[in-house]
């Protein structure tokens, strides 16, 4: 079975690790075989005791010949790159890095004043009512709205997609020792939570927006800005679209089936061409905690979706996150959530046309006709990759005329042929098998279902599809894979063509004619990602790509006015790669394609996100998330105390503002 769901009871998870793992590898491998990370770890291993000529001699032997290609090397194959900056040096410590002659400077952090009554950031003594008028925990997607079309002056919004309560909560994480294979072994334990921490948690999820203004080239938040807001797990929305008021989305609390109460795990998002925010929710299953009968209807697309997967503990608080208790709740997350920014006290709206999965990313471009199409990736091991296109075309002279375009259209799921091809299935009832006799009554149980009807229609299995980047400049589309080490040998297929894949890949779609609305593409792989330099990875970087220009794990991604590509990664640390997460530059077309630089990179723990551009391309703004959480990390011993380096401040997540020293582009 491809899909083994999260256990239907929460399991006694007490470690940290447990429930991280709870939520992300859903997925269950019992072979033996060596993931790629051990093969990784000998090699890392094995050249910390070589030495000299000795090492080089017994690296070549395994290696292609980039592997001693030095920084220098490439630098003098420089003129193959249109990115003008000196890449930096990879590595791990306990701060960021940006290439020489640019400034990354903080602009936002957890507990950041968003309004000129926000109390002042207390770590020590935090209330959810406090947190609601603060900048929230784990920054994620960030957009940028100009504001009468500045682009020195507009709205930031910023998904904060979840807490760590370990390094966020004082003395509430504990290092235990704990038996495991007949080892003793250090792990994080969680203290026993309480309501007020789980509000807390609530208060810092979802979104911010907030006025940004840069004031003698540095930029700053406008603390009385009128479109300042703060969006958490609490706040009210609305379902609207195909599901809204269906029978499978009423709860106890509301009979009417469109009024929902929070968005959560909002990972990446999007801006679309009318200046409204649009939120992914990603991993909405963890924070479900009870029990579900085999029998009970809603069983099994809850299981498909690993719900209810207990990583937290919201429902011992509160009835409509336990599914023994209000079932359908959780049908009411997994959507895309779109805001609107200009007016403060717009009730969101969860756009149910979209589909219902871990929607990743949810980046829009206008086609050739006028439609809207937005791309998301459901992020799971073999799991899915889609696309929505509008059924009424943009109006660029009538914001208010495409307030609602985004419940009318039509979903499409992906088949990657190994011929090329992409097919664009559409998602829609009565068409294939997507019959009332096979559980689809309505359009409705299509995409509240969306995972079961995309298996239905025999889409392709991916290796974990995160961001999903149209290029309105070439037609192209870039879709990042973080990595899938359950893929098996006899379960490799063009598309995803390494078993054990540890670092990913990038796919690109190339529109017919440019038509982002085609239902059918054609698809590449540009790179497939990891150290080129062993063998065994089987990494597709550019010979011109340095030592430290090759990354693994691609999540996040953006593209500049110019055209050009920046991918940010999820997942490289000290343990398995000897460096940290961070933001590449990578070619994608003519000679230097597949050719990556290094343009910046985060402190220890961390994961880069939100990479985001200005409209002039002059800013790059950037998420650090989840900093110092690596190793055995506690409130009180986090890896780093980034940013502040304050021994009574602890570590926090912030959005930074990258500019050039002097003014111009990016890169
Ligand atoms: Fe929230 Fe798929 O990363
Ligand atoms: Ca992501
Ligand atoms: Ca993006
Ligand atoms: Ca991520």
């Amino acid at each position: 079975m491809d899909h083994v769901a999260a256990p239907t009871t929460i399991p006694e998870i007490e470690t940290l690790t447990d429930r991280r793992e709870a939520l992300e590898d859903i997925g269950q491998n019992c072979s033996t075989n060596p993931t790629m990370g051990d093969i990784i770890n000998r090699r890392f291993s094995r050249r910390s005791f070589m030495a000299g000529s000795l090492a080089v001699a017994a690296i070549s032997t395994t290696v292609s010949p980039l592997a001693i290609l030095t920084a220098d090397d490439a630098r003098a194959n420089g003129s193959l790159s249109s990115f003008d900056f000196t890449e930096i040096e990879a590595g791990v410590d306990e701060t960021h890095h940006v290439a020489e002659g640019y400034d990354a400077d903080i602009l936002l952090r957890w507990g950041d004043k968003l309004f000129s009554d926000s109390p002042d950031f207390d770590p020590m003594n935090q209330t959810a009512a406090a947190q609601e008028k603060l900048f929230g925990y784990n920054n994620d997607y960030i957009g940028f709205i100009p504001l009468d079309g500045d682009p020195d002056h507009g709205l930031l919004v910023v998904n904060h997609e979840y807490t760590n309560a370990e390094i966020m909560f004082p003395k509430f994480a504990t290092v235990v020792k704990e038996m495991k294979d007949g080892k003793e072994e250090e792990k994080v334990k969680l203290g026993d939570y309480t309501k007020e921490l789980v509000d807390i948690e609530m208060a810092a999820h979802g979104g911010t927006i907030v006025e940004i203004r840069k004031v003698d080239g540095k930029w700053q938040p406008v603390l009385d800005g009128k479109y300042n807001r703060r969006l958490t797990a609490t706040t009210e929305m609305q379902l609207s679209g195909p599901v809204a008021g269906h029978e499978r989305v009423k709860t106890p609390s509301d009979p009417t089936g469109k009024k929902v109460f929070g968005t959560i795990n909002n990972c990446a998002g999007g801006v679309t061409a009318w200046g409204t925010y649009v939120m992914a929710e990603e991993n909405f299953n963890g924070y479900f905690g009870g029990e579900i009968a085999e029998d009970h209807p809603e069983f099994k697309q809850l299981k498909r979706l690993g719900a209810p997967g207990g990583t937290y503990e919201w429902s011992k608080f509160y009835d409509r996150f336990d599914v023994s208790k209000e079932p359908t709740e959780a049908n009411r997350f997994g959507w895309i959530v779109e805001v609107d920014v200009i007016n403060p006290t717009s009730v969101p709206k969860k756009r149910t046309a979209l589909g219902r999965f871990k929607h990743e990313g949810a980046e829009s471009v206008v086609s050739k006709d006028g439609r809207v199409v937005l791309y998301s990736g459901d992020d799971e091991r073999f799991d899915y990759v889609y696309k929505f296109v509008t059924k009424a075309a943009f109006n660029p002279d009538d914001r208010a005329a495409n307030m609602d375009i985004l419940d009318e259209g039509t979903l499409y799921v992906a088949k990657f042929d190994a011929d090329g091809t992409v097919e664009w299935m559409p998602l829609t009832q009565g068409e294939g098998p997507l019959t009332e006799a096979n559980g689809f009554a309505s359009q409705a149980d299509v995409l509240i279902n969306t995972r079961l009807a995309s298996d239905a229609l025999g889409a392709t299995k991916m290796d974990r599809p995160e961001d999903i980047q149209p290029n309105p400049k070439t037609g192209k589309v870039y879709v990042m894979l973080t990595n899938n080490t359950k893929r098996k040998a006899d379960q490799i297929d063009n598309a995803n063509p390494r078993a054990e894949n540890a670092f990913g890949h990038i796919i690109e779609i190339t529109e017919t004619d440019g038509d982002f609305a085609s239902t059918k593409s054609k698809w590449d792989v540009l790179l497939k990602c990891g150290d080129p330099s062993v063998a065994e990875v089987g990494a597709s970087f550019s010979t011109a790509t340095t030592k430290n220009g090759w990354f693994g794990m691609p999540d996040n991604c953006a593209i500049d006015t110019d055209g050009r590509l920046w991918v940010s990664t999820d997942g490289n640390n000290e343990k398995d790669t000897g460096r940290t997460d961070g933001i590449w530059a990578v070619e994608t077309e003519g000679d230097a394609r597949g050719t990556s630089k290094l343009f910046f990179r985060v402190p220890v723990g961390a994961e880069m996100c939100g990479p985001s551009f200005n409209p002039t391309s002059d800013t790059f703004f950037v998420a650090v998330q989840h900093p110092g959480d690596a190793g055995l990390a506690t409130f009180e011993a986090p890896a780093t105390r980034w940013p502040d380096f304050k021994d009574d401040m602890p570590v926090r997540p912030a959005v930074l503002a990258i500019t050039k020293q002097g003014g111009g582009k990016i890169g």
